[in-house]
């Protein structure tokens, strides 16, 4: 016997259906009436429990809608409509003991999320879970933007682009963004990641895909007891790429803000004492090159207070980086800074230049050894004024550290094991406590925590710039940061540290480079979104490139409106952002290894205002691979009717700011 429910989103183009076949359940997805996810799998198994899976019926189906728009402390839109209609079905075991569970379905105008929730129940409390049973099957794919999972490196690897049948991992990654052969495009990621582990996508036949928790050491998913709520599985549908990047519902699947009053958490831009280390011309280590001491700290503070860039982080501060760190992160002190650094004189220092200084707690993985210190650190941080603090996962995946009582090594955990899913909730509530905003590296991925915890502001999580700079791996492509926004950022903010200017230093490393050009460096301030923004070269380069510095300088972080006119997945994307603060708006824009010219219409603009386009352009002869530099600089008044042809050099871009003009430099129409 089958019995189906069915719910469609607002506008009545997407529709999610709940099956129930012989006591088993199924969901299904359907577009504009054309199959997206053909009948597809749901529920549990467990260790030493009977599966979660069978013998099912249907108690209650309830059906919601909800339409509010909520406004965001910070982002890359100020106002975000939460709007969706619901089905919640409550399904009880037909067995002697039976179980309960509830799927709840929230179906979106540009997609959807279900979720698992287990109520206390007496037949199921602590549970282990074996597989989560749920599945994708997804209709014609053509081809899938993909990052395997497992690997060493975590998520700091290059995407590859092929059909789903291709892929020769166990799983990949999410987001997992889709191009269907009917043209449309699809993200699988999930929202509100709690208590439970990351999703990583199995590729089955037939464009199946299986969802593949990451594992304790023991093989176990998820260790958990009831009541608890799943993470929501997302699945985001768009007709165009930009779409993609526009929809806000893994946001809008997260809880609201939980801290209040978040007017601590401050967006801005930032330098460091980092990209030095990078390049091997500083260490993070004490001894004669030692990049943090008191003396380079204050230059650098001196360097931001100059250009009024808010906030310097200083890498290698505290004990604990001799010996190759990245083995030894319980070396790690985050209240002990080196002899040569005074954190009191440079915070001071820096307070007295208005500067802020960001704080650094690397933990090579080792991550009992920062929660011991996590509220003696964070008070040492507060007492000196440091109210953003970076932190980093530094480990060859998998191997975050857990010791027992004893301080023995009882095993090695992944990065997206559930283990560090509660570590970084706990970090981020601590730090919340103190009034701290995060910055993580190598984190587990992001699911749209920042809505609930606004302090939880951005974050690496994809291969980042440094890997341009790497003396063990090779750069990234022309391509990679053309992937990005449809993939990785899907998932929420990138700290991908943009802004290198000097673009070859052969000096140090001699097989790396910035396969992009100028231009290009300065539009991902505007194509890659974060609330804090690295400028992340060293100040003498950009004393060297001072005009084209003026625009990291001018481009906010902070966001009333972003639209995007135009991309290709992996062959360039041009996006429009409206300062928060002000009637400004950015465009960036960037290609792959082509070069191409696109057109901009500027319809976005204000219909009664005049505007000065300040072009930040790759000169004629600019090209990434032979001529990286030349950069053209022009100012053209413009308006809503204006269309600008963007010329991107091969691994080119332009940025442009686009101010209201000034009342001499309105261009009156003659007659
Ligand atoms: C890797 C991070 O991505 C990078 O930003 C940092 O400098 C090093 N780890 C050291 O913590």
């Amino acid at each position: 016997m089958t019995s189906r429910w069915v719910v469609f989103s607002p506008d009545g183009g997407i529709q999610a259906e709940f099956i129930l076949n012989n006591g088993i359940p199924y969901y299904s997805v359907r577009y504009r009436h054309r199959p997206v996810i053909r009948p597809s799998k749901l529920g549990f198994t467990f260790e030493h429990a009977e599966p979660l899976n069978r013998n099912f019926r249907v108690s209650a189906a309830r059906y919601d809608s909800f339409n509010e728009t909520w406004t965001q402390p910070w982002g890359e839109v100020r106002e975000i409509r939460n709007h969706y209609n619901e089905l919640r079905v409550a399904l009880e075991e037909t067995t002697p003991s039976p179980r309960r569970m509830f799927i709840i379905f929230r179906v979106y105008n540009d997609g959807l999320g279900f979720r698992y929730e287990l109520p206390e129940q007496d037949h199921l409390s602590h549970f282990e879970i074996k597989r989560e049973e749920t599945e994708f099957a997804l209709t014609d794919v053509e081809v899938a933007w993909w990052i395997p999972a497992y690997q060493k490196l975590y998520t700091e690897l290059l995407y590859h682009v092929t059909p789903l049948r291709s892929i020769p991992y166990r799983a990949v990654h999410t987001p997992l963004t889709m191009k269907m052969a009917d043209g449309l495009y699809l993200s699988i990621h999930e929202a509100e990641l709690s208590r439970y582990s990351t999703l990583t996508l199995m590729p089955l036949e037939n464009n199946t895909l299986a969802a593949d928790l990451i594992p304790w050491s023991d093989g176990v998913k998820v260790k958990g007891s009831t009541p608890l709520k799943t993470p929501w599985r997302t699945i985001q549908i768009a007709e165009t790429p930009g779409d993609l990047i526009t929809s806000y519902l893994i946001l809008n699947l997260n809880e609201p803000n939980r801290l209040g009053d978040v007017s601590w958490v401050q967006p801005g831009k930032y330098i460091g004492i980092w990209w030095g280390m990078h390049l091997g011309i500083y260490t993070w280590s004490y001894g004669p090159r030692h990049g943090a001491t008191t003396e380079n700290a204050k230059r650098y503070i001196d360097f931001a207070a100059k250009y009024g860039i808010p906030m310097v982080v200083i890498e290698g501060w505290n004990i604990g980086w001799e010996n190759d760190w990245t083995k030894h992160g319980e070396n790690f002190s985050f209240t002990t800074p080196y002899p040569d650094y005074d954190i009191v004189e440079v915070t001071s220092y820096a307070a007295s230049k208005g500067v802020k200084i960001i704080g650094h707690m690397e933990t090579a993985g080792a991550i009992q050894n920062l929660e011991r210190q996590l509220e003696a650190a964070f008070t040492l941080f507060k007492k000196l004024g440091i109210d953003v603090v970076k932190t980093g996962y530094v480990s060859p995946d998998p191997a975050l550290k857990r010791f027992d009582d004893q301080g023995n090594l009882i095993s090695m955990e992944w990065l997206g094991g559930q283990y560090n899913v509660d570590h970084h909730r706990k970090v981020i509530e601590t730090a919340a406590r103190y009034q701290i905003s995060l910055i993580a590296h190598e984190p587990v991925k992001d699911t749209g925590e920042r809505r609930t915890y606004p302090n939880m502001m951005t974050r690496e999580g994809a291969r980042g710039q440094e890997f341009d700079a790497s003396a063990e791996y090779a750069g990234n492509p022309p391509d990679h940061t053309t992937i990005l926004p449809f993939t990785r950022m899907l998932a929420g903010p990138i700290d991908y540290t943009p802004g290198i200017v000097r673009l070859i230093y052969r000096e140090f490393r001699p097989g790396n480079r910035v396969r992009g050009t100028l231009a290009k460096q300065l539009a991902l301030y505007v194509v890659l979104y974060s609330p804090l923004q690295m400028a992340a070269d060293l100040p003498e380069n950009y004393e060297q490139q001072r005009a084209a510095f003026q625009f990291i300088l001018d481009v906010p972080t902070d966001w009333q409106d972003t639209k995007v006119l135009g991309g290709e997945i992996g062959d360039y994307v041009t996006i429009v952002r409206k300062d928060r603060n002000s009637e400004e708006w950015y465009l960036g824009s960037i290609t792959d290894e082509h070069g191409r010219t696109l057109a901009a219409p500027l319809a976005f603009l204000d219909p009664d205002k005049a505007y000065v386009a300040e072009i930040y352009a790759d000169g004629p002869s600019a090209d990434w691979r032979t001529n990286p530099y030349p950069l053209t600089i022009s100012k053209v008044p413009v308006d809503r009717s204006t269309t600008l042809q963007l010329r991107l050099a091969p691994g080119g871009g332009q940025a442009i700011r686009i101010r209201p003009a000034a009342v001499d430099e309105i261009q009156v129409p003659p007659g």
